[in-house]
């Protein structure tokens, strides 16, 4: 670690978000610009964000990165809902789908998750980190310093552990924070009778091992017809809970319940909502779990986008995240998919980039990223424009020249 003062800069925009609200909708004044401004580092955090100048002048003996003449400094971008260790493709799936057949459909004819669970059983646990590590490579590029990546494709107590192995290996290899959650009940795996076998087995023999291990400290259940039902999560949450474990929800994605029952459990966030309605909307903004958009979903499968504005005019909490998974989101790009959601939810730049930094850092129970400011980590993506407002109208064409993290450059 560079324990030396460095001053970064100067910048004609840092978006700092001091300040910024958690909760609701935001005007653009809420990106909370420093104009010609410098990042003061030392070690991995953040110490202080000033006028580029007087920076400079206080601290003369730190070593200077002069960046861009016009470059646009935010913190680092947190993708907060992955499923990127996994093997094979489906690419037949996604044909499948632009025929005319539902998502849903192709699952009960054995396409769908399982076939990426055959796929991912097949592979060694290093072959699953050489294949996270080129995904992990494609994040950087976008800026993305923080990311969430959940197990899923493994569906049985070793295969869970194989994947959760995989990622904490990860975890040693990448400059790149990876916040691991465990997503063993993604579906009702084929060699049991029903979700209540699956469930106790991963209480009783997965979770104990996680534990030990320390391989996670979340855990996530995809609620819906052909997966698990209210009543599953409703012991699985609340067993889980007594662990003491983190909890999140996949939820009102093809039909509503989800959000509800994460809700009641105080989940850090639920994600999907495609089919929320206002009732499922008023109820999420109520309470302290984060609502998380995955627009990446709606595109790959040409379903609704979730309803931000409405979450967001009720003071729900917004995050936006790229869900990059084979199935149903396999673009794997946050930049493109934010900026397209802003345009058909008529969002504003403070709230789409509120809801892939600090907002997104609140749903991984994060206080330490997000946003640039003092005691923060040295997390920034540096954008090659004089003006933040082009980063979501180039529409994620616009890509980052340098990439921070934990004080030290990694693009
Ligand atoms: O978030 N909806 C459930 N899980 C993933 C899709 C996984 C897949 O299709 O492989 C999702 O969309
Ligand atoms: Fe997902």
């Amino acid at each position: 670690m560079n324990d030396d003062l460095q001053l970064i800069g100067p910048f004609s925009q840092i978006i700092t978000f001091e300040g910024t609200s958690l909760r609701g909708a935001l005007m653009d004044d809420a990106l909370s610009i420093v104009e010609h401004g410098g990042i003061l580092i030392k070690g991995e955090q953040i110490i202080d964000v000033d006028k580029y100048s007087s920076l400079a002048q206080m601290h003369s003996s730190a070593t200077l990165h002069k960046v861009l003449e016009d470059a646009v400094a935010m913190p680092g971008l947190i993708d907060a809902h992955t499923h990127i260790c996994f093997a094979g493709s489906r690419s037949k799936d996604f044909a499948a789908r632009n025929s005319g057949i539902p998502y849903q459909e192709i699952a009960k004819q054995g396409g769908g998750i399982w076939s990426t669970v055959k796929h991912t059983r097949q592979a060694s646990k290093q072959e699953l980190v050489g294949l996270m590590k080129n995904r992990l490579s494609r994040l950087v590029d976008l800026g993305i310093t923080t990311v969430e990546i959940k197990s899923g494709y493994g569906l049985s107590v070793e295969e869970e552990l194989k994947l959760l192995r995989a990622i904490d290996l990860m975890r040693n290899n990448t400059p790149l924070s990876i916040i691991p959650t465990c997503l063993a009940a993604h579906i009702v795996p084929r060699e049991y009778e029903n979700a209540k076998s699956y469930i106790q087995d991963i209480l009783n023999l997965l979770v104990p091992e996680v534990k030990a291990k320390g391989l996670c400290n979340r855990f996530d259940i995809f609620v819906e017809d052909n997966a698990f039902s209210i009543e599953d999560a409703d012991l699985y949450l609340s067993e889980l809970k007594k662990h003491g474990f983190d909890l999140t929800v996949h939820g009102d994605q093809f039909t509503t319940g989800g959000s509800e029952i994460a809700v009641r459990h105080n989940a850090l966030s639920v994600d999907h909502l495609e089919v929320s309605t206002d009732k499922e909307i008023g109820m999420i903004a109520e309470s302290e779990t984060v609502a998380m958009a995955l627009p990446g979903a709606s595109l790959g499968l040409g379903c609704d986008f979730t309803p931000c504005r409405k979450i967001l005019d009720a003071n729900g909490i917004l995050a936006i995240a790229s869900d990059w998974n084979p199935g149903s989101a396999p673009m794997g790009n946050l930049l493109v998919q934010a900026s397209v959601l802003a345009t058909y939810e008529k969002l504003s730049a403070a709230e789409v980039l509120a809801g892939i930094t600090f907002r997104a850092a609140h749903a991984l129970g994060l206080k330490d990223r997000g946003r640039i400011s003092k005691g923060q980590k040295a997390d920034i993506s540096v954008f090659p424009t004089a003006d933040y407002s082009d980063i979501l109208y180039q529409q994620g064409s616009l890509l980052p020249h340098s990439v921070w993290k934990d004080g030290l450059r990694i693009k």
